[in-house]
């Protein structure tokens, strides 16, 4: 993320509904426009490309953050050329004249992944675009994107650097007149073996500053507001710890089921495909202490000192702390849809799960003693991406004949996903002359504060931090290796277990299996979202 060299706030909140003052938008896009550059996207005729970059980098030039001298060269197996797929721009993001303009930075080369000839002719487009572009300076600086499924990543590396595309640089990139970079998406590998001998591959060929692990996660306003709220007010950090927390639950539920990603989908999973990256971000973020600065590196050291203190599940018990479920088919927003096994393109005696819900401890002096319950799955019946944080029971009740144990909890609870913002639950006095208390909430909704929703696609952020090279919004090696030793066994006992008898485990349209109920209700717990 990049922070604005002047103070952004310059006025203070005094009443809930006034907008903040930030910089002005030509200042903020002044200090943070990045140097000419061109985005290489491998994989430009896929899903991501166009339901996410592509929308991203459109939203990025409409508020003037891409140089003119801008430019996009897609690369992908479909044969088309720029005209075809400029055209498919103009229809995905609708004909208005920026949509016009932003269109013609678009170029398109299609090849074969494992082809070294495709990557000569990657060099030669790359020129030839640089020839025609005015601006040239953007010649020299290139971003490789890798929108593409994780088993062509090594290959396409290793392309890459015959060509001398990529190589690795000794400087500083900020200050180079030329750099490399190149974005990896999630997963990143499909197991620690795996995501290990990635890292070490890709070290081979470029330096840990010029890699960006992305987890889209990480650039939604919303969960980069966890950092703020903690750590920018004084009156919470005192209360986050096992003294005043009851316990702590992370939900990343989706209405949607696998939609065009049935063959990525079915091969990945909902362990793989959510818990190893956004949801341990998630838990990193609302776990961590607070680093001494806001740098790349001393705010990732603190993710990772949470992931290093998650307690290990025993051996033959991960049946206690680990719940999988697969959907069978229901109804969604009253519409009929199908179950997993009978989506196109998936197995119809699949074993792959479409939820997963985990319950996990922190072992250090913060969260000794205080579970954490995570939890997310497709096709559930409320689409909700939310922390919710429950302090604990007060300790005696002044009224009688209420006990302390009923008068609800204090929740504090972050939503992410829609009607972004914060909430505070407590106990009210209810109006009326008997004593009779209301369980309230005080609310705080980016929409209606500041006017606009956040950043829509998460992806706009990322991309523009890492034109601007910072990389605090991007995945250390260390962290992504360190989650998936932690999900590594789990998936691996998996595997070694028989086919399950019981998949499909829950309803389309339902709140997920009943063991997910299960592993907190015997606790004494219940799942909670606001
Ligand atoms: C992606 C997963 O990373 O995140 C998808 O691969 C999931 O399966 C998506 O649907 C959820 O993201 P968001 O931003 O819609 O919560």
């Amino acid at each position: 993320m990049t922070i604005p060299t002047t103070t952004p706030i310059t006025t203070s909140v005094t009443t809930p509904t006034t907008p903040l003052k930030i910089l002005t938008h030509e200042e903020f896009c002044t200090a943070n426009t990045p140097d000419p550059c061109g985005i290489v996207i491998f994989g430009a005729s896929g899903d991501l490309a166009y339901r996410r970059l592509i929308p991203s980098l459109y939203n990025l030039y409409k508020d003037k953050f891409l140089n003119s001298s801008f430019f996009v060269l897609g690369f992908a197996r479909t044969a088309k050329n720029d005209n075809n797929f400029r055209e498919e721009i103009i229809n995905l993001l609708g004909e208005e004249k920026d949509a016009l303009e932003f269109a013609k930075c678009f170029y398109y080369e299609s090849g074969d992944y494992n082809s070294a000839a495709s990557y000569e002719c990657l060099v030669n487009r790359l020129q030839e675009i640089k020839k025609n572009n005015n601006n040239n300076m953007a010649k020299d600086k290139i971003i490789f994107y890798l929108a593409t499924p994780p088993n062509l990543v090594e290959t396409i590396i290793f392309h890459l650097s015959q060509v001398k595309l990529i190589y690795p640089d000794e400087g500083d990139l900020d200050k180079q007149s030329k750099w490399i970079k190149v974005v990896f998406e999630k997963p990143f590998g499909s197991d620690l073996e795996s995501a290990r001998k990635l890292n070490k591959y890709i070290h081979k060929h470029l330096r840990e500053n010029q890699i960006y692990r992305i987890d889209h996660y990480l650039g939604k306003d919303s969960v980069q507001n966890i950092l703020m709220f903690r750590f920018s007010n004084s009156i919470f950090e005192p209360l986050w710890n096992r003294q005043y927390i009851d316990h702590i639950q992370i939900s990343a539920l989706e209405t949607l089921g696998v939609e065009h990603r049935a063959g990525y989908y079915d091969q990945t999973g909902a362990l793989r495909d959510m818990f190893q990256n956004h949801m341990f971000q998630l838990l990193a973020l609302i776990a961590m202490g607070p680093p001494a600065r806001f740098d790349a590196n001393q705010y990732r050291d603190e993710k990772i000192k949470v992931i290093k203190a998650l307690r290990p599940i025993p051996k033959g018990k991960f049946h206690e702390f680990v719940v999988r479920g697969q959907y069978a088919n229901g109804v969604i927003n009253e519409q009929a849809v199908v179950g997993f096994r009978d989506e196109k393109n998936i197995s119809p005696t699949s074993n792959t799960e479409t939820f997963s819900a985990m319950k996990l401890f922190i072992d250090n002096w913060r969260w000794e003693g205080v579970p954490f319950y995570l939890r997310t799955g497709k096709r559930i019946g409320r689409a909700a991406t939310e922390i919710v944080i429950q302090f604990k029971n007060i300790p005696h009740s002044i009224f009688y004949p209420l006990k302390a144990d009923q008068l609800c909890p204090n929740l504090l609870s972050f939503q992410i996903g829609e009607n972004e913002g914060i909430s505070l639950g407590f106990e009210a006095k209810h109006p009326g002359p008997k004593l009779c208390m209301a369980f309230v909430n005080l609310n705080f909704c980016y929409s209606n504060i500041f006017g606009t929703r956040p950043l829509p696609l998460a992806y706009e952020r990322l991309l523009l931090d890492c034109m601007l090279g910072e990389q605090i919004l991007f995945s250390r090696e260390d962290m992504v290796e360190l989650s998936w030793e932690y999900i590594t066994p789990i998936l691996k006992d998996w595997e070694n277990s028989p086919p399950l008898s019981n998949f499909p485990n829950y309803l389309a349209g339902s709140f997920g299996p009943e063991e997910a109920n299960t592993l907190i209700e015997r606790d004494g717990r219940k799942w909670i979202l606001s």
